[in-house]
């Protein structure tokens, strides 16, 4: 009989030379484990395996690939634990379905719907509603093109021929000191540029480090409930399965935490400790302090989600919590609040413990240059003032807005950020709302973050990218949907 299955060469599709920034790190190269494994992520991810292919045993992959059996069937093993891969008695081990599809880089339109946590589908048309009120987008009216481009230009032309044929894998040491140093003086940061990752943002530097403590016999992650989905997607998916906590008006509740912590055995939490998202409160000090005890306590890690700690309203900004822990708090950040997702670059900051051996691939070494001029320039600061400046005033119009039309409606959240918590009228379903809003109305539901604590019906509305122009209409057609005459 003939065998018609496609002849595969594994060697060349799983690529396991070390790369060319590993080759000069002496010390630092990652295990064959670790490459196979990467390799396999690599292929999942960019479509090469799709969901549904069939590995080969492992005896034939390690013929192919010249590494001993054990190599494969440890790295079958792992990936079947976190669910990438699915291992049936009697039958190959094959790419999971779920897992192919959401390995897959979402498009950066993503952006348009960064709240969701849900990657859009590449033929999905964009939305590009007149009165976008999800949370989530910054200005994109105000992004600094021509200053970015300048950056670009600047860094590209001053970066030696030599580091145009280096990967920088953890960041190139331009991009790490810049980073450093704005750390240090926008977030009073306690950092040396060795311990800063370039990512290509906060989902990323959350995957990294969600790998990290997997390689550390990490089980679990305690997350705020309610969260960001994504990031308790990302842990889910490096093999940490989240555990919600409730959230109260001083934050993510300790008490509760420490608890929960014992019932599962988790010794890593996700915090939004400077802007709670999406409640808006700030962890309170006493909370920061006992959060910081226990993961002293335990040898665990506080995971600081720093997304739009630059915009607080009511104070000068807080500091970032890894300041009093840099030994148990690991932070991450990106530009995508502050500037635009579109550019794809942000941080992670990491206690010297951890150890870094699946490393994504960071961004490329021209937009890292770029990134160190941006901020040596003082353009990130500058745009910052600014931004902080317009969103003030939007966001005061906003409230004055609201107060005219709806003045029995709480709301809250409104120190800090870009988005803002609207109770709404008893017997009114904010999911209802979202699905009945008309098409040039773009809102969400506090729901759509809730794990299992409950919430009141409320909309979670930001106000990044709304027009300034437009404010009082768009809170007069959110009147006429939640109090339709
Ligand atoms: C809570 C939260 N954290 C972080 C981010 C930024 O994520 P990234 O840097 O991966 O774009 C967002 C973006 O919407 C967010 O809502």
């Amino acid at each position: 009989m003939q065998n018609t299955r496609p002849i595969i060469a594994w060697e060349t599709l799983l690529e396991l030379a070390p790369s060319t920034a590993d080759a000069g790190r002496p010390g630092r190269l990652p295990a064959l484990r670790d490459r196979l494994e990467h390799a396999l992520r690599d292929a999942i991810a960019d479509g090469r395996l799709p969901a549904g292919a069939a590995l080969p045993p492992s005896r034939v992959l390690a013929d192919a690939l010249g590494v001993s059996r054990w190599v494969v069937t440890e790295t079958y093993g792992r990936l079947v634990a976190e669910g990438v891969l699915d291992a049936r008695t009697g039958s190959a081990t094959r790419v999971s379905a779920g897992w192919a599809d959401a390995a897959r880089p979402a498009p950066r339109d993503v952006a348009r719907d960064p709240a969701a946590g849900v990657a859009l589908s590449p033929a999905a048309p964009p939305r590009h509603p007149r009165f976008d009120l999800r949370p989530g987008i910054p200005d994109l009216r105000a992004v600094p093109r021509s200053r970015w481009a300048a950056a670009l230009r600047e860094g590209l032309a001053a970066l030696p021929d030599r580091d145009l044929a280096s990967a920088f894998p953890l960041g190139h040491p331009l991009a790490t000191a810049a980073v450093a140093g704005y750390l240090g003086r926008s977030r009073l940061v306690d950092v040396e540029a060795a311990r800063i990752v370039i990512t290509h943002g906060a989902t990323d530097g959350m995957a990294l480090i969600a790998s990290a403590l997997r390689e550390r016999g990490h089980t679990h992650v305690l997350v705020e409930d309610p969260s960001w989905p994504r990031l308790r997607e990302v842990a889910r998916r490096h093999g940490l399965e989240p555990v919600p906590v409730p959230v109260d008006a001083e934050g993510i509740d300790a008490v509760r935490l420490a608890d929960e912590a014992t019932r599962t055995g988790a010794r890593a939490a996700l915090l939004t400790p400077a802007h709670q998202f999406p409640l808006g409160v700030a962890l309170h000090p006493s909370r920061r302090e006992r959060l910081v005890a226990w993961a002293r306590e335990v040898d665990g890690l506080l995971i600081e989600d720093d997304y739009d700690a630059e915009f607080r309203y009511d104070r000068r900004p807080i500091a970032a919590l890894q300041r009093l822990a840099p030994d148990r708090v690991a932070l991450i950040g990106s530009l995508s609040k502050s500037v635009t997702p579109a550019l794809g670059v942000g941080w992670a900051v990491l206690p010297t413990w951890l150890p870094l051996a699946d490393a994504p691939p960071a961004p490329s070494t021209i937009d890292q240059v770029a990134l160190a001029r941006f901020i040596a320039n003082g353009d990130l600061e500058r745009h910052l003032r600014s931004a902080r400046v317009r969103f003030r005033r939007r966001r005061e119009r906003l409230l004055a807005a609201l107060a005219e039309r709806m003045p029995d409606l709480p709301v809250s959240g409104i120190a800090a950020g870009m988005h803002l918590v609207l109770e709404l009228p008893p017997g009114v379903v904010a999911a209802d709302l979202v699905a009945a809003a008309p098409d040039d109305l773009a809102l969400t539901a506090l729901s759509r973050y809730l794990i299992a604590s409950p919430a009141p019906e409320a909309l979670v509305l930001g106000y990044g990218d709304l027009d300034d122009a437009l404010v009082e209409e768009a809170v007069a057609r959110l009147t006429a949907l939640i109090r339709p005459r």
